[in-house]
């Protein structure tokens, strides 16, 4: 009797009512119980100043990014699957979009875009930034406006945009393409280059990190994940990596995936992760439009872009469809669970060939990598965590405030 008057009472008395609404608030908002949403973006007095473009483009697209009202239901924004905490993903294997759907694959991030080649989503489908950012919102499962019009309708019922769009366009005028190049501003202006392994000499790196390096370029992990964003797309210089520079003697074979040529320096790949994909991946006509593609891809079969591995600490799970939760789960698959898929890239294959050079033999690559060499490789990918990315008020939602 006693018990379940101290529980009634528990469960009537305003603290456990008020924990539990906030509770359900920040479910939905995936926010932190510290912060409440306000109905107004808050600016600050002088905008930011970003690295590239216009300052203003730039914070409309911020406030854009973040507005839930740009979702059917008021219940979504970019920023709810990509959450700046999270190196922009949402930490799900699928996400959560308008009324309860699923997305169909992993939520990517979102960084470093102005210095790579322009080429979108998991499958390359897009390659226009300012289209490309209005899909989302007239995505079905996503945001669910399958027609701009009515958001345009009702953006302008919403005061703070007409200022918005004045400063950063010179008119009041919201349009489809004025959205889309605001949002692209921003995401533009989405930077990473703070990280350990961008600031810090190598020599400086704890010893694990040291060898965990080596063993990334000694186990051909660069022949993909090249360049500075590690994915082969990048564009302009690149600190270290070479994109696709020879796998480094691989079983003796003289680094198969560097030598071919061709497939060294392509940014998508099949990565053995099924016998039979139940995701097609990239489709035929965007891979025939691929200038590295000369043929040697004959089908769209289980062929992904290759993801950047900067901040990759922060955005598990893994893979265009999430499957792995941990990087340790992911280096098993480089390890030993490659399979040998009919269209498996030539990177994870091991040649072997005669004395004259002629080729005898192919199988696929197994790393077996030890325990130690696994604990090495996550100390050199934990090097690319960069604290600025997920810290920097620029990129923040304006949205959300601090509570007093
Ligand atoms: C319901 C979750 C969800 C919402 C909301 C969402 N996205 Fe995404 N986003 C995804 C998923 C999932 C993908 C990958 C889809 C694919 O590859 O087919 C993606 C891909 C992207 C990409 C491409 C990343 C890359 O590396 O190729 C960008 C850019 C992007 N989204 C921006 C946005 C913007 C801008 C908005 C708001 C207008 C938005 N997203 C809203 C889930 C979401
Ligand atoms: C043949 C090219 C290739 C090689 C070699 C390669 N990768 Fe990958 N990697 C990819 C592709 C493509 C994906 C995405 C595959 C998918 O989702 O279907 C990927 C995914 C990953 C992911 C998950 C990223 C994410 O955001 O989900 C990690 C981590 C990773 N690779 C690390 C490595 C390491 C470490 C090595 C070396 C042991 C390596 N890769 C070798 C092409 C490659």
């Amino acid at each position: 009797m006693k018990k379940n008057i101290v529980v009634l009472s528990l469960l009537l008395s305003p603290v456990f009512i008020y924990q539990a609404c906030q509770r359900e608030d920040s479910l939905l908002d995936g926010m932190d119980l510290n912060y409440t949403y306000s109905a107004e973006p808050v600016l600050p007095a002088t905008p930011y100043k970003y690295d590239m473009g216009s300052d203003l483009q730039a914070q409309l697209g911020r406030v854009l990014f973040y507005d839930r009202a740009l979702s059917y239901s008021r219940e979504t924004s970019c920023g709810t699957c990509h959450q700046q905490e999270l190196a922009f993903t949402d930490g799900k294997r699928f996400s959560d979009g308008f009324v309860g759907g699923k997305t169909s694959r992993n939520t990517p991030p979102i960084f470093n875009f102005a210095r790579q080649k322009m080429e979108y989503f998991w499958d390359m489908r897009q390659n226009d930034l300012s289209d490309m950012v209005l899909d989302p919102i007239r995505h079905s499962v996503e945001m669910g406006f399958g027609n701009i019009d009515q958001l345009i309708t009702r953006l302008n019922g919403i005061a703070y945009y007409a200022p918005l769009f004045k400063s950063a366009f010179g008119t009041e005028d919201i349009t489809e393409q004025r959205m889309g190049v605001a949002l692209s501003a921003f995401i533009q202006n989405i930077r990473s280059v703070n990280s350990d392994f961008d600031q810090m000499p190598i020599d400086n790196f704890s010893l694990a990190a040291q060898k965990g390096l080596s063993l990334f370029h000694s186990s051909g992990c660069t022949n993909c994940h090249g360049g500075s964003n590690f994915n082969n797309l990048s564009t302009g210089s690149s600190p270290v990596f070479g994109g696709g520079i020879g796998g480094g003697g691989w079983g003796g074979n003289g680094g198969s995936g560097g030598s071919s040529g061709i497939a060294s320096i392509a940014d998508f790949a099949n990565i053995g992760l099924d016998l039979k994909y139940a995701d097609a991946g990239i489709r035929q006509d965007v891979l025939n439009t691929k200038p590295n593609n000369k043929g040697e891809v004959a089908t769209g079969d289980g062929h992904f872009k290759v993801p950047s591995l900067r901040n990759i600490a922060l955005t598990a799970p893994y893979m265009h469809d999430g499957r792995f939760s941990s990087l340790e789960e992911v280096l098993n698959h480089y390890s030993s669970g490659v399979q040998n898929h009919p269209s498996l890239d030539e990177r994870l294959k091991e040649h072997r060939m005669d004395a004259n050079g002629n080729l005898i033999a192919t199988k696929v690559k197994r790393l077996n990598f030890s325990t130690e060499d696994k604990v090495n490789l996550i100390a050199f990918l934990n090097t690319l965590t960069d604290n600025n990315l997920i810290t920097d008020k620029r990129y923040s939602n304006p949205f959300l405030v601090q509570n007093p």
